[in-house]
């Protein structure tokens, strides 16, 4: 899957940010290793903690959907500057992906890539459970 592919699926769910209290509009973009992609937009709430990220509506679309396992994470944003996923989608993210490659593209097409691993060390993880 190219980038350009991935960036236009970002940009295409960031047009659709429901976004009124932040104005800062976000789009994900996940690739499955099956090759499908899954999208999402930040969705906030006059409740304000109710609100969610762009990219874990796209995780959680990519779940419903039956996909699993992931290969990149595509993040379009106004930032000035490419910006890494929030730390609570980082946890979210590791639960299926723990060596995502992570891409963030700003307006201008300035990017910045991150493995999950290097932006989570030492996870909380399935296993960390150790159920008996
Ligand atoms: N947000 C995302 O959707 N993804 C990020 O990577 C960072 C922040 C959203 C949450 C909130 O709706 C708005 O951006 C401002 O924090």
């Amino acid at each position: 899957m190219s980038l350009d592919t991935l960036r236009e699926a970002a940009d295409r769910a960031r047009a659709n940010a429901w976004c009124p209290y932040s104005r800062y509009p976000v789009g994900a973009a996940l690739e499955a290793e099956d090759g499908r992609i899954f999208a999402g937009c930040n969705v906030e709430n006059a409740a304000y903690p109710s609100g969610v990220c762009a990219e874990r509506v796209a995780l959680g679309t990519a779940v419903a959907a039956g996909a699993r396992r992931f290969a990149r994470l595509v993040i379009t944003s106004a930032a000035a500057e490419p910006t890494p996923p929030c730390g609570m989608c980082r946890q979210a993210l590791v639960e299926f992906a723990p060596a995502l490659d992570i891409v963030a593209i700003t307006p201008d097409g300035r990017a910045a890539s991150w493995s999950l691993a290097h932006l989570l060390p030492s996870p909380f993880t399935p296993s960390s459970l150790a159920h008996d």
